[in-house]
């Protein structure tokens, strides 16, 4: 079975967030099951300067204006394209925006031709030893690849047998809207134009298109497939989604445990397993050293080092954990942030940093190697999401032993077990939950996960318990191989 997969972002080529980690690990966990999954991505400059050669399968003379053409290459043992149009990708900046934070404005025009060469990929445009490519279904992840089912149903010639799609929401709050005098330039038919098609409040959505035209759409945990029936979670889509019934599944992301491992892991100064808890340590002050957090309030009965690797922004609530930092220090906890984002909430957490020396530190960047360093010398991960659709960071927490403190939301409510009395009585506890996201309720648990880091059985318990858990890609590399036969058969 051959799925031909279109995204924005795959590791190791392009990362902004966990759109990344998945897209990227997508192929392996289906490759088990009998499934080829070949990724076309976006040839930004940091793409392109990973193929060691040029190989040419495809060109357009004018793919949506743009002359562009198609470049084979590999992903990990699958295989890769790359949409090389240097008039739409070769430009500075992050994916989205340029060096100012300013979103592009031709985003839809890069995004719909991203899209639309996948629809005609998809339907056998690139050629292998001379013969049509064709593959077996779509797969398009978030906005920017919300057209290509679109493309499938309103675009190709009628001769052209229809092809099963699949698009998965990543994350609703992005959906790529843009004004409605772009429809004419993006080459679909006109019964797209409508309410059952593209139009979205008198505009184009990308995501919309994705939601409408898929035959299957999928998010990233059940509990936000059920959040997003809602107008909070929904973003006003949820009628469009309910809409689709039951053609909506949340299948759980896994994590790539040959990156994630701490037994193996070569970033961390010492590696460790749940028999070797103790050697974590050797972590702890390394991360405390780089930070230059106060080693020794450990010694003094201190609370947790908590640890944040986040962008800082609203959807992961910040701002309600900058509001708290107070009561954080209060209980004995320090805390090392590593995260960029909103120009606000960085210069937040910079003055709280200089309001507690050595009790708070704050790294604003990138940093991937440092974020494994954290996970591997952090007693506990602080993730206060408002939404949040499935969530890596924490999964990342419990299988290094860095007990995740989460809202119950989304993919942090299906992959953490509070410590509430019933699961500590039964030895099953992971984690730290806590409600809405408030000063109040995030205080509540940092109260918690002080109270229990000075048992230490009790702490040691979750960390081994969350170790124990089996996050990888195993169950769900199923779930999505099971989606596409079900799609073709
Ligand atoms: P989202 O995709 O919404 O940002 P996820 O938890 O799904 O949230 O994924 C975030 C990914 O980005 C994780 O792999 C996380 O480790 C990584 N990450 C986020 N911020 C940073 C940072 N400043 N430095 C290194 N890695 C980061
Ligand atoms: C999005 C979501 C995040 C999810 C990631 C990968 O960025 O915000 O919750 O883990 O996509 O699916």
């Amino acid at each position: 079975l051959r799925v031909l997969s279109v995204a924005s972002e795959a590791v190791p080529f392009v990362k902004t967030g966990g759109l990344a980690d998945v897209v990227g690990a997508l192929p392996g966990a289906v490759a088990p099951h009998g499934v080829e999954i070949t990724t076309l991505l976006p040839g930004y400059p940091s793409v392109l300067a990973r193929l060691p050669r040029q190989r040419v399968v495809h060109e357009w003379d004018d793919l949506l204006g743009e002359p562009a053409r198609l470049l084979a290459g590999m992903l990990g043992d699958a295989p890769l394209i790359v949409l090389d149009a240097p008039g739409l990708f070769d430009r500075p900046g992050t994916p989205y925006a340029d060096a100012e934070g300013q979103d592009w404005g031709d985003n839809w025009r890069r995004f719909a031709a991203l899209s639309r060469a996948a629809a005609e990929v998809a339907c056998g445009a690139m050629l292998v030893r001379g013969k049509p490519r064709r593959f077996d279904v779509l797969h398009s992840h978030d906005w920017q690849a919300g057209l290509a089912p679109a493309y499938l149903r309103w675009a190709m010639s009628d001769s052209v047998p229809p092809m099963p799609s699949v698009m998965t929401i990543h994350n609703m709050a992005f959906q790529g809207w843009y004004g409605g005098d772009v429809f004419t330039s993006l080459g679909l038919r006109g019964e797209a134009w409508s309410i059952d098609g593209v139009e979205y409040h008198g505009g184009v959505s990308l995501l919309k298109a994705g939601l409408v035209a898929a035959s299957a759409v999928t998010t990233v945990s059940p509990t936000y497939a059920r959040e997003i029936c809602a107008p909070e979670f929904g973003r006003g889509l949820e009628g469009v989604v309910a809409a689709r019934g039951g053609a909506v599944t949340g299948i759980l992301n896994g994590i790539d445990s040959a990156v994630w491992n701490p037994e193996t892991d070569d970033a961390l100064a010492r590696q460790f397993n749940a028999r070797s808890l103790e050697r974590r340590t050797v972590n702890k002050r390394a991360l405390e050293a780089e930070f230059g957090l106060d080693a020794s309030a450990d010694a003094r009965g201190g609370g947790p080092l908590f640890i944040v690797i986040s962008r800082l922004t609203w959807q992961k609530g910040m701002d309600v954990l900058l509001e708290t930092l107070d009561h954080l220090v209060e209980t004995g906890g320090r805390l090392a942030v590593l995260g960029s984002g909103d120009a606000g909430l960085e210069a937040g957490f910079q003055a709280a940093a200089a309001r507690h020396p050595g009790r708070i530190a704050v790294r604003i960047g990138y940093d991937e190697d440092l974020s494994h360093r954290m996970q591997g010398g952090g007693d506990a991960i602080l993730v206060p999401s408002r939404f949040e659709p499935c969530g890596l960071t924490q999964l990342y927490g419990l299988a290094y032993g860095c007990v995740p403190v989460v809202a119950r939301t989304g993919g942090l409510a299906d992959t953490v077990i509070d410590a509430n009395p019933a699961a500590l009585a039964a030895g099953v506890a992971t984690g730290i939950q806590h409600g809405a996201v408030t000063r109040d309720n995030l205080a509540g648990a940092l109260t918690t996960a002080a109270t229990l880091y000075r048992q230490p059985e009790e702490w040691a318990r979750m960390q081994k318990n969350g170790m124990a858990c089996d996050f990888s890609w195993r169950v769900s590399g199923r779930a999505y191989a099971e989606l596409y036969r079900s799609l073709i058969s």
